[in-house]
């Protein structure tokens, strides 16, 4: 490299040309900020790490991230950042942002020489970001119309609030993002699709918080959390708003209200919240529809104590399906998540295994979505550690069996199909009969 060799021999001439060499070295060789670092920071960590986003400290400007340099070598050569816990011996994921070994490198090298700034000049443009949102500007956008109030302690009942769209036309959702008004406090909402013939919650109050227990009418209160109502997006903490592939929408039809399913934590502080979704609208009608669907287990009891228990579900699917993404929903005890393809001949094929972490529900979307015929297995594995060695467990002498509050234990692989566009979830489960 001519330059070193320039430099080499500045070396030792007198101290001023010693350090201009030195900078000079340093220049040529080491990575800077602007032209090497910050557009990996733009594609991997500003989601997260940029004002108003769930990261407590933004990675825009230089001077923001210089002084984390240290941290930030530390979290990429850990893995800690960005986050993500499939494991990467099993499926290749289109959101997986998990750097290049060459990009953790090119960062190591940058903190070890003292994190330049280099020319402002080498810097990409600005990553633009929809001001509040990690999808494009939304079009429509549906609101919580009655914030609900939060108390500073106990355990909050699932919270309610059905909100009509006002859509006098049908609407394709290509990409949607929940956004809690007070994201401590909400551990998971799920977001339903309720059309107008359905008769879900039906004598249920409109636009004002509720829970079942505040029902009148037994069916609805019984009904609250067992519909098999389409599900427009779930929300959990780290996870990332969706959007689904080119030709493909969720379908909201006219007339359709919005139900949001919250759960609700306490940590101290009372507070209220007040969610959000945002929606972008496929300009024209897909080929295909996408629908959420979900392999449960809600009959297990874990043990006391016990630091590996295993809790499978499997089912068939009922059509052809174009296999999308994955959503693991365990809580605090979970430990591993699996989901499989069992073949006819009993070999399981590994889809997704994860590192299951309560704080960080992700969705995992396959790279390369996968059709499977109507019959085909599919397999969902969770274990839970019960032990004293889980940080996490909230009381590890109780024996712990399925409910709402975080104490208590879920097993929900949610999974996407995407199926011609004219069918729908009830029709979905409609099975042919086989020949
Ligand atoms: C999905 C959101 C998300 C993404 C993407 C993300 N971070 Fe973070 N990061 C967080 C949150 C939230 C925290 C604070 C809570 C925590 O430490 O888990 C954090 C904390 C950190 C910390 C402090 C860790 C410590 O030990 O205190 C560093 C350093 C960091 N992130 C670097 C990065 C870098 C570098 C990237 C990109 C390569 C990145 N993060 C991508 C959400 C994210």
């Amino acid at each position: 490299m001519p330059l070193g060799c320039a430099v080499l021999t500045l070396l030792g001439t007198s101290w001023l040309s010693q350090q201009s060499a030195a900078v000079s070295h340093r220049q040529t060789n080491s990575p800077t900020f602007y032209k090497d670092v910050l557009p990996v920071l733009q594609e991997h960590c500003q989601s997260c790490h940029r004002p108003g986003e769930i990261a407590p400290m933004p990675f825009v400007t230089y001077q923001e991230t210089r002084p984390w340099a240290n941290a930030i070598r530390e979290a990429v050569n850990q893995k800690k950042m960005p986050p993500w816990f499939a494991d990467p011996r099993f499926g290749h994921f289109s959101n997986d942002p998990s750097l290049t070994p060459v990009q953790i490198q090119t960062i190591s090298s940058w903190t070890e020489a003292s994190a330049p700034a280099g020319n402002p000049k080498d810097a990409p443009p600005l990553r633009h970001w929809a001001k509040g949102w990690n999808i494009p500007q939304p079009d429509f956008v549906v609101e919580m119309p009655k914030p609900v109030s939060l108390p500073a302690k106990g355990a909050v009942e699932y919270t309610y609030e059905i909100v009509p769209t006002g859509f006098t036309q049908d609407r394709w959702v290509k990409m949607c993002e929940i956004r809690p008004s007070s994201r401590a406090h909400v551990h998971h909402a799920v977001v339903y699709i309720r059309p107008p013939q359905s008769g879900w919650l039906r004598l249920a109050p409109v636009g004002v918080p509720f829970t079942a227990s505040s029902l009148k009418d037994a069916n609805d209160r019984r009904d609250a959390q067992w519909t098999n109502s389409d599900i427009l997006l779930v929300y959990a903490p780290g996870s990332s708003p969706d959007h689904w592939g080119r030709g493909m929408a969720k379908f909201v039809p006219a007339g359709s209200d919005l139900v949001f399913q919250m759960h609700y934590i306490t940590n101290g502080h009372r507070a209220t919240d007040q969610t959000k979704i945002g929606l972008v609208f496929a300009k024209t009608p897909p080929a295909q529809r996408v629908l959420t669907l979900q392999l449960t287990n809600d009959r297990f009891v874990i043990p006391p104590g016990v630091d590996n228990f295993r809790v499978e579900v499997h089912g068939t699917l009922p059509n052809n399906a174009t296999l999308l993404s994955f959503f693991p929903h365990l809580h605090l005890r979970g430990k591993r998540f699996e989901y499989n393809i069992i073949h006819r001949d009993g070999q399981i094929e590994p889809l997704l295994r994860v590192n299951y972490n309560f704080y960080w529900q992700l969705s995992y979307r396959l790279a390369k979505p996968r059709f499977l015929k109507a019959g085909t297995e599919l397999q969902a594995v969770a274990w839970y550690d019960n032990s004293r060695n889980n940080p996490h467990n909230p009381d590890p002498d109780a024996a712990v069996t399925w409910g709402d509050q975080t104490y208590d234990e879920m097993m929900v692989g949610f999974f996407d199909v995407a199926v011609p566009a004219n069918t729908g979830k009830f029709q979905f489960f409609v099975r042919q009969p086989r020949k």
